[in-house]
């Protein structure tokens, strides 16, 4: 039926500009929007501030089980809390993004997460008539039946330009030098979990590197509104 609740799944790497890409996705439909690799960070620095070993993995299983999250899903503001606690700037310092692979590698936290996404992509889709969820593995693994599947590409010289910016606020040759070692162990760690040079069936391609944000926007909004015609 028409009324259905909407699910759209963006997968990509880090740097192809996925995460502001889906937010703004889902504030032009109205939808909510689930960041997934939040939750991958909430449980690390759960783990950092409760003094859990990462290398203890059922130990970080526990944890993630019993993670005390809220998450604000309107992407016009949204919100990560920890035990109440705003936690949306402490998630994505270094100390946590040079550690979170070995929270995303933990077999048995993926799948407490993945259900848990499952069950929140569902929550949502529900309250806003629909959800934008992205992260590594959406498309193809928690939600291989969304209604609109789509993958975020941007070549190694477009994504370290922008994690340069991202990071350093310019990217000029020595600012894109010192990030390159960051993106490509990122890359590295993050290819454990999926591959992202091929879209598996179904997923729509969506290559960046040539785009601004504006024109990364309209572009997946064009692919969305495309899906959602054929389905
Ligand atoms: O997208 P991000 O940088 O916030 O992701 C943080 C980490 O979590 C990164 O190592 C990839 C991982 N991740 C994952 O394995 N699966 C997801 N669905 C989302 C993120």
């Amino acid at each position: 039926a028409m009324s259905d609740p909407v699910v759209v799944a963006i997968d990509g790497p880090s740097g192809s500009g996925k995460s502001s890409v889906a937010k703004a996705v889902a504030a032009h439909f109205g939808y909510g929007y689930l960041d997934t690799g939040a939750m991958y960070r909430a449980v690390t620095l759960w783990c950092l501030r409760t003094g859990v070993d990462l290398a203890d993995q059922e130990a970080v299983v526990a944890a993630a089980e019993d993670l005390p999250l809220g998450l604000g899903v309107d992407p016009t503001e949204t919100t990560v809390e920890l035990d109440g606690e705003d936690v949306a700037d402490a998630i994505r310092t270094s100390e946590v993004s040079g550690v979170v692979s070995a929270v995303a590698t933990n077999l048995g936290v993926r799948a407490v997460l993945q259900q848990a996404q499952r069950d929140l992509i569902e929550l949502i889709a529900d309250d806003f008539g629909g959800v934008v969820a992205e992260g590594r593995d959406i498309t193809t693994v928690v939600a291989p039946d969304a209604a609109v599947r789509i993958l975020l590409t941007a070549s190694e010289a477009a994504r370290l330009a922008r994690r340069s910016t991202q990071l350093h606020g310019s990217a000029d040759a020595a600012t894109v030098a010192a990030t390159h070692d960051e993106v490509v162990r990122r890359d590295r760690d993050d290819s454990t979990v999926s591959q992202f040079t091929q879209a598996a069936d179904g997923v729509v391609l969506l290559d960046t590197s040539e785009l601004d944000f504006e024109g990364s926007v309209a572009a997946a909004i064009a692919i969305v509104t495309a899906g959602l015609e054929c389905a």
